[in-house]
């Protein structure tokens, strides 16, 4: 059982402007998921496009970042076991519109930009993003 696997959250500006960060957060720990790091920071263009690489010159990504560094957002990472995978599930679908019951973005997300969160997809992007967000000594050990 690999209970270290981490994996980075952000609370977007839609919902940081929504008042939903506390609503957000309440699921992650009635998840338990270990919440090992946070920050509030504001996005410049810059750090969008290294958080969004693989979107540049995308039909949306003018859009994307636009909205990403519209206002101050929430980062974190969470640990537990298959953690990106399960945070990704509680999340939902990136199109609200088709997002299962329950899941965050269904219940606070406007559209397909505007979906409130983030979650990486894999153990790599878990990796370079978590680093993009935060030092070593930022992030505690449990
Ligand atoms: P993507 O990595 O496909 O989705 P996810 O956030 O679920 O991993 O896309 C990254 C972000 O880009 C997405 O959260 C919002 C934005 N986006 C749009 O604005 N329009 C789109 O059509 C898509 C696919 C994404
Ligand atoms: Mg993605």
């Amino acid at each position: 059982m690999d209970n270290t696997e981490k994996t980075l959250i952000l609370i977007k500006p839609d919902a940081v402007k929504n008042s939903q960060i506390g609503k957000i957060l309440e699921m992650y720990e009635k998840n338990n998921f270990n919440i090992l790091a946070m920050k509030m920071i504001w996005m410049n263009e810059k750090l969008a496009a290294k958080h969004y690489e693989e979107h540049i010159g995308k039909e949306f990504y003018t859009r994307l970042v636009d909205f990403m560094t519209s206002g101050r957002l929430v980062a974190a990472v969470l640990q537990g076991e298959d953690i990106i995978n399960r945070v990704r599930k509680l999340h939902g679908c990136t199109d609200p519109s088709k997002a299962e019951a329950g899941t965050i973005r269904q219940l606070f997300a406007t559209d397909k930009t505007h979906n409130v969160v983030h979650a990486s997809d894999c153990p790599e992007t878990a990796n370079k993003e978590i680093h993009i967000f935060f030092s070593e000594a930022e992030i505690f050990d449990n």
